[in-house]
């Protein structure tokens, strides 16, 4: 049957998906499957139909494709769809409610508070420390996100995080090493440490420098790296996420792990963390696009 590659759409991240889109359709086209591409933006859901998909493969990051309304929207069309349901799609895409499940749980995620123009800036300093992390609620990308280390810049972090969205939050800072998980069907992948000589894992140095670096094997011992996997796995379910996603935690100088956020379609562009963890469990971006595309179906 064929399959719809969905990517673009009208999001934040809709170049970023335009890059992981295109990668997977041409992988599927590589190995021989029936495949389409399609821009949500170009004619929504009436030009998907038309299409005829049997399945679709969502390469959408960000909201209106990652966020659960177009997994509800391909559930009324009896479609099958990679990844993640409607609601661990919509958890995974807010931040703040994904750690408020984890919190409930007893899974370790910083401290966090929700901002509203009138917030007591003052209290929030008190409460999470300096630098603190200030983020728009439901995006990706790390698009609107700062490190405010004064005072006097938290107001403007929060100008900064609401052109993206209504909601944001402050986050207490961690600092230390910066780890992604990469879960694919039952199984979950080495883990990556990401480091960056600017400091800032960001947009920039996801998608466009050549000096962030990418640890795989991460450097952890065999028991932290276990450890990690089960709570990245732990976190993955607790929200309900299945077929494939992102975990992205810091370790802190202690050593103690803390979950940041998930990501329920992560990216798949060449700079991307996915492909890179599943190049190195043995699978190249063909067979890792497979198995993905699999999922739709479990
Ligand atoms: N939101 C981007 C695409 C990621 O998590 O990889
Ligand atoms: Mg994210």
């Amino acid at each position: 049957g064929r399959v719809v590659v969905l990517y673009g759409g009208d999001s934040a991240e809709r170049e970023v998906s335009l890059v992981s889109g295109r990668a997977v359709l041409a992988s599927l086209q590589r190995s021989g499957i029936d495949a389409r591409g399609y821009d949500l933006a170009a004619g929504g859901l009436t030009g998907l139909e038309a299409l005829a998909p049997d399945r679709v493969f969502i390469a959408l990051h960000g909201r209106g494709g990652e966020d659960g309304t177009l997994q509800g929207a391909l559930e009324l069309l009896g479609i099958p769809y990679t990844g993640s349901g409607v609601l661990a799609s919509a958890l995974g895409m807010d931040k703040q409610r994904t750690k408020q499940l984890w919190h409930a749980l007893a899974l370790p995620t910083p401290q966090s508070i929700t901002l509203h123009p009138e917030a007591d800036w003052k209290a929030v300093v008190e409460r999470l420390g300096l630098p603190l992390v200030v983020k728009p609620v439901h995006e990706g990308s790390t698009l609107g996100i700062s490190i405010v280390d004064s005072p006097d810049a938290l107001k403007s972090a929060y100008r900064e995080a609401a052109r993206f969205d209504a909601a944001v939050m402050a986050e207490r800072f961690i600092a230390g090493e910066e780890y992604t998980v990469s879960l694919l069907g039952d199984d979950v992948l080495p883990a990556i440490r990401v480091e960056v000589p600017s400091g800032f894992y960001d947009y920039e140095a996801k998608y466009h420098s050549d000096e962030t670096l990418y640890h795989i094997p991460c450097g952890l011992s065999v028991e932290d790296e276990r450890d990690l996997a089960r709570l990245c796995r732990q976190a993955f379910e607790a929200l309900g996420c299945r077929g494939w996603g992102r975990v992205d935690v810091m370790r802190d100088d202690q050593g103690r792990f803390w979950l940041l956020e998930v990501n329920t379609v992560p990216g798949m562009t060449d700079h991307s963390l996915v492909p890179q963890a599943a190049a190195h469990a043995g699978f190249d971006f063909d067979a890792l696009v497979l198995r993905i595309l699999a999922t739709s179906l479990a």
